[in-house]
């Protein structure tokens, strides 16, 4: 099938190499000519595992364009897959959405289009959409526009794991009110759905892994599946958090409280992580879109803002733990390990390491910082900060006061802690993720806690 995919996003860049890899046609469009020159060169502009590698099998069937005149006429289906920026009132800034969509409006020609949201995108906006692409068509005057129906698809994929969720995702969820949209999204996605591609040599298929579900549904539903996924996924970790301020007062272990409780299959284990909190560009986002849509339907969501609030105090615990530990934090050096808001990615939205080193800093407190791979992307975007980076997690140890591990890449867990140790000026070690063996830290003569 010939597609055509709006934004070049992490949605849209793997969503579009995903596509061309099981075989169809696919047309990228960024309205920024500089990241389609180099996406069209090779090189990725976000930190994925293996998207380079796809994106290189996948290129027979791949074009990057800036020309909608290129991409859209002839598409059996168009994702819009831009931005959707929160703004101050928790609403999303849906300006790239709207303009997207006019300009589809103005390019459709050919038997019959699907139009499909696949940003995570408020309640509505499905309608919005065709609305807007209607009143678009109406205005040429080439009669092309003729047929055309629009759908929503969101997507579940996590960043750093983006391509695996992908290609074998847990379920696609489809909506759309009328049923040939439905039906060539079902075409779209059959390799998917069936498994019946070949898999990448470092992408492999799971053993276990069946048939894909679909879910079809209507427009509005499908939308608020994702609001509601992502809402649930981030409750529980609040939940776990929650939880984890008990245990610690009665000396419980939070990791196996968790555990204990995800092995209930009712409840199920994944997202049962206590820490530092949710980061990243959505769950914070989604959550204050579906608050800001039931706003304005009357209707409080106290489940959904006490998440959140969880979320933030995590952050804040961080510094009382620090506090309560060294007594006074002005003229102390502290060193993080890990900056993303997660391992495998090079994302600094919403990652608790901002807002750790700038409670840190206004406390007077000099902080160092290593990432594997997204320190200079916060040198760019938050330098302003006033970390000092250092080229691997020894130099931050050196001389410092305590150390914190905010992000649990791989690479932190298999540390020589008796060198780590020796470095520091005061061996602290604070672990902000759970992800540290505590016996092997503390036998090499770390004092060690952790954010339950
Ligand atoms: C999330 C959802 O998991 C995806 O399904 C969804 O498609 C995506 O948002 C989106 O809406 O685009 P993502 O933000 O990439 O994906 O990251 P996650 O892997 O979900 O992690 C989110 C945050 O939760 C991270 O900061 C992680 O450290 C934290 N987390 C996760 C915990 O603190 N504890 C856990 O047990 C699990």
């Amino acid at each position: 099938m010939r597609v055509a995919i709006i934004g070049t996003g992490y949605v849209g860049l793997t969503t579009g190499v995903c596509l061309a890899f099981i075989g169809h046609e696919v047309f990228c469009l960024d309205s920024d000519q500089s990241k389609i020159d180099r996406l069209a060169a090779g090189h990725i502009p976000i930190y994925e595992p293996y998207l380079k590698e796809l994106l290189e099998e996948a290129r027979p069937n791949l074009t990057f364009t800036t020309s909608y005149p290129e991409a859209i006429p002839g598409a059996d289906v168009v994702f819009i897959a831009v931005g959707t920026p929160p703004t101050l009132s928790g609403a999303p800034n849906l300006e790239f959405l709207s303009q997207a969509a006019k300009s589809i409006g103005q390019h459709i020609d050919g038997d019959f289009t699907v139009v499909v949201n696949k940003s995570t995108v408020p309640i509505g906006s499905g309608n919005w959409v065709g609305s807007l692409l209607r009143e678009t068509c109406e205005q040429r005057q080439d009669g092309l526009c003729t047929a055309f129906a629009v759908a929503s698809n969101p997507e579940f994929l996590r960043e750093g794991s983006a391509l695996h969720d992908s290609l074998y995702p847990d379920r696609i969820v489809i909506g759309a009110d009328e049923p040939r949209a439905l039906e060539v999204l079902y075409s779209l996605y059959r390799p998917i759905l069936d498994q019946t591609f070949g898999a990448p040599t470092y992408l492999p298929r799971q053993e276990s892994l069946g048939a894909v579900p679909l879910l079809s549904t209507d427009l509005a539903s499908a939308e608020l599946i994702k609001y509601a996924a992502n809402a649930f996924l981030a409750l529980k970790i609040s939940f776990i958090n929650e939880i984890g301020l008990v245990a610690e007062r009665v000396g419980a272990n939070i990791s196996e409280v968790g555990r204990g409780i995800g092995l209930d299959s009712r409840i199920g284990p994944r997202f049962l992580s206590a820490g530092l909190g949710w980061g990243g560009s959505c769950f914070g986002k989604d959550t204050a879109a579906l608050i800001a849509t039931a706003g304005e339907y009357g209707i409080h969501m106290p489940i959904v803002e006490a998440a959140k609030k969880i979320n933030a105090r995590q952050r804040d615990r961080v510094v009382e733990k620090l506090l309560h530990e060294l007594k006074i934090l002005k003229g102390r050096t502290i060193g993080l390990l890990g900056l993303a808001f997660k391992p495998n990615t090079d994302d600094l939205r919403e990652a608790p390491a901002i807002e750790i080193a700038q409670k840190l800093i206004d406390r007077g407190v000099r902080v160092k910082a290593h990432d594997p791979i997204a320190m200079e992307r916060f040198e760019k975007e938050h330098g302003s900060i006033g970390l000092q980076m250092c080229k691997s997690a020894l130099e931050v140890a050196e001389g410092c006061d305590a150390l914190v591990l905010v992000t649990e890449w791989n690479e932190y867990r298999d540390l020589d802690w008796e060198v780590v140790a020796k470095k520091m000026r005061s061996p602290f070690l604070l672990d902000g993720r759970h992800a540290l063996d505590r016996e092997k830290v503390m036998r090499a003569g770390l004092r060690y806690a952790s954010i339950s």
